[in-house]
């Protein structure tokens, strides 16, 4: 069993294989945090305390205040004035509420949550459920904890049920609420901007309130939800780090509090600023779900929890099955394509070894520049006077397979279906909507909206034989308002527009269970777990450029597997190394290829061939293995990573030269997880390491070309 009750000591523990989680009933009443970190038999319960100006309830002493205490969930008005995690509005127009703890519950398996992504669970994972009241609102407060155990992740989520004769309108919902009893922590957070994402910052908590959010509508380029703290001098193997992220792709807040004690309140959910929702009596509400991890051995083992559960346990099935190579048409040819064109691409794509077109963006409506056609999700029948039918019947006899784009959150005002429908876009009343690319945003969360799409998405591709999707957002929501909500309720636009675009992602899924979905958003703007759950990959940045991928790559695998980033080569200059270097940063992640493959030389088109036969060998380590981050680029002018095997027999070693560096130089690069007693050789050169040398003595030489990279590939040849 994962999660006890301690009926003796009023304590729940949750325990995964190397962590514990605790907290105790007080009085009856409260929920107190006691503990999160490394596994622990004794926990040593709440320590009474006084402190002045703290208010407390009548029945009890002054030594029990909400205000001092660490909490499982904080509500605002009520004696605890730090940051709330909840704060509802009942008849009374306060926001104070005062959630009394009732009783507890704990089954296998989750509960689902009402059209929001989550994580999958197997028949072993428990969930506790704790069940709080409040007596003024007549409203249940339903905290769930779902723990697995063998990633050492806990799930928070909650449920709000409206049980009185009035609504209540919640004003603020974090869905995870951690209060640490330390604040000796740095914050890491990735920031960024569009074709710049997942930038690394690490900085020293401080009094007060600091935060990362996202109030875009989408989770952003700018912030991503992932969120670290860890001791001032962890590194990558030493050092406590606790990880948090947040399994929805709109707006989101990740706050956190340091209190007069030194302590550090940690909240991570859908935040106040764009989000409101009213719950009319017996309405029910619930919240996305935040995950959480603890390392104590560094960032590399909160990196590969975060890795092992989004391969479990968020990612379709699909990602773990081998990823086609594919080549894209944006970068080659943007918005200028055609039948023709294409089935010579297809042609000449069987002959190198890709295993699939992916028509992107100009195939339908009006589409041949960005100013037109979104929303007219038909084909062109200038540029494929055929059809799509036939014209991916003809791909499909070329024997590779068939991806197409599509944006269906948008629409440009020079559309039929804004001409149509002028009144299906986010927009204000009275107001003139702010256009971005040239494009308005549907209402999402307007069910007529999602009905048409589906009904056009239904007609247009019925029959086709499509094998991917690459589903892009090119634009963030501004004017966020909808004609389908009363003014009182338009807080809860982008909410549930969020819940639009996940049904119709579920329809899709339903719809051509054999296709796989990559989404985007102008590159890495939704790189979150709810996208995950749908998607088997994310394109990770509009950004092909290796020398600043690989900055990005490496930041974005901290908290996500390499088998969600989708990195291209693109564009390689005619001879040097260019192609090389391209091909090996982008073998950080899954391989595909974005260039115009009909303007190619023969030298070049065999280099990609072997290139792609080469990454077959050894994929399954990038898509599966372990990854250890050794030389992140950040600080140095090189870098250096590597994935394992399961069993350790295999390794794949990358280092990347961003600098001019001296030639001749050599680096020491330890790979702990060889085996200390194998043989190993480099499958490319023949070269043989002992495991145990690899381990503490492994020195590469530099090649001092800037921007150049070297793969190794090692394999166990013990006894063989
Ligand atoms: C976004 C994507 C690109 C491409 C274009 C098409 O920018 O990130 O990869 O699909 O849209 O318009």
């Amino acid at each position: 069993m994962a999660i006890h009750f301690l009926e003796n000591k009023q304590q729940f523990i949750l325990n995964t294989k190397k962590t514990t989680y605790a907290f105790q009933v007080l009085r009856n009443r409260y929920l107190c945090h006691l503990y999160y970190g490394k596994k622990k038999k004794d926990i040593l319960p709440y320590q009474e305390q006084v402190l002045n100006f703290a208010p407390y309830r009548p029945e009890f002493n002054d030594a029990i205040s909400p205000d001092f205490f660490a909490q499982e969930c904080s509500f605002f008005g009520s004696g605890d004035f730090r940051a709330a995690a909840l704060r509802l509005c009942g008849s009374d127009g306060t926001g104070v509420t005062d959630f009394v703890y009732d009783s507890y519950r704990i089954f296998y398996g989750r509960r689902e949550l009402d059209g929001l992504p989550s994580a999958r669970v197997d028949e072993n994972t428990e969930t506790l459920e704790i069940t709080l009241y409040d007596p003024v609102t007549n409203c249940r407060l339903l905290l769930y904890y779902t723990v697995f155990e063998s990633e050492d992740m806990i799930s928070r989520y909650m449920m709000l049920e409206n049980n009185g004769r009035s609504k209540v309108e919640i004003e603020k919902c974090m869905s995870l609420t951690l209060d640490l009893d330390r604040s000796d922590l740095d914050m890491i957070s990735l920031y960024g901007q569009h074709c710049f994402e997942c930038k690394y910052q690490r900085v020293p908590l401080h009094h007060g309130i600091q935060s990362v959010f996202s109030r875009r509508g989408a989770s952003s380029h700018q912030y991503n939800p992932f969120m670290a703290l860890c001791t001032h001098k962890a590194t990558e193997t030493s050092g406590e780090v606790y990880g948090f992220n947040f399994v929805y792709s709109g707006s989101f807040l990740n706050e956190i509090e340091v209190d007069q004690l030194n302590r550090s309140r940690v909240l991570m959910g859908l935040g106040n600023e764009c989000f409101s929702y009213i719950l009319e009596p017996g309405e029910c509400f619930t919240s996305p779900e935040a995950i959480m991890t603890y390392s104590a051995s560094g960032f590399g083992q909160m990196t590969r929890n975060f890795h092992k559960f989004i391969r479990a346990h968020i990612l379709p099935p699909a990602a773990l099955e081998p990823h086609p190579v594919v080549l894209n048409t944006w970068e080659a040819c943007y918005f200028d394509i055609d039948e023709k064109l294409l089935l010579s691409f297809a042609d000449e794509s069987k002959k190198i070894g890709i295993d699939m077109l992916v028509m992107d963006d100009g195939w339908f409506g009006g589409r041949n520049n960005d100013c037109a056609g979104l929303g007219d999700w038909f084909e062109n029948r200038q540029k494929f006077p055929n059809g799509l039918y036939s014209f991916v019947k003809k791909i499909k006899a070329r024997g590779v397979k068939f991806g197409i784009w599509i944006e269906p959150e948008m629409v440009n005002p020079d559309s039929d279906l804004y001409r149509t429908h002028p009144e299906w876009c986010l927009h204000v009343e009275k107001r003139i909507p702010s256009l971005s690319r040239n494009q308005l945003v549907l209402d999402m969360s307007n069910n007529d909206v999602i009905d048409y799409l589906i009904s056009i998405f239904d007609r247009t591709f019925n029959g086709v034989d499509i094998d991917y999707f690459k589903w892009d957002m090119n634009r963030h929501l501004c004017d966020v308002g909808s004609i389908m909500l009363s003014s009182e309720r338009q807080g809860e636009v982008a909410f549930r527009y969020m819940k639009g675009v996940y049904r119709l992602l579920n329809w899709f899924i339903q719809r051509f269970p054999n296709a796989l979905i990559e989404t985007c958003s102008g590159g890495g703007g939704r790189y979150d777990l709810g996208m995950m759950c749908y998607g088997f990959q994310i394109w990770t940045s509009d950004r092909t450029n290796p020398y600043y991928r690989t900055f990005i790559q490496s930041s974005c695998l901290m908290a996500y597997p390499a088998t969600t980033m989708s990195c291209h080569v693109s564009k390689p200059k005619e001879g040097g190394k260019s192609l090389d270097y391209r091909y090996k940063v982008a073998v950080g992640g899954m391989l595909g290829y974005e260039l115009n493959i009909l303007e190619m030389s023969n030298e070049v088109k065999s280099e990609i061939a072997k290139q792609i036969s080469e990454y077959k060998q050894f994929e399954h380590l990038i898509r599966l293995g372990d990854y250890y981050n050794l030389v992140s680029p950040v600080n140095h002018d090189y870098s250096a990573y590597y994935y394992v095997s399961e069993d350790q027999d295999e390794i794949l070693l990358t280092l990347i030269e961003k600098a001019d560096c001296k030639p001749g130089k050599t680096k020491l690069l330890n790979i702990k997880a060889a085996l200390p007693n194998a043989t190993y050789t480099d499958v490319f050169t023949g070269k043989q390491y002992m495991g145990a040398d690899l381990q503490r003595n492994f020195k590469l030489l530099l090649s001092g070309e800037k921007c150049s990279a070297q793969l190794l590939y090692l394999k166990n040849i013990t006894g063989r």
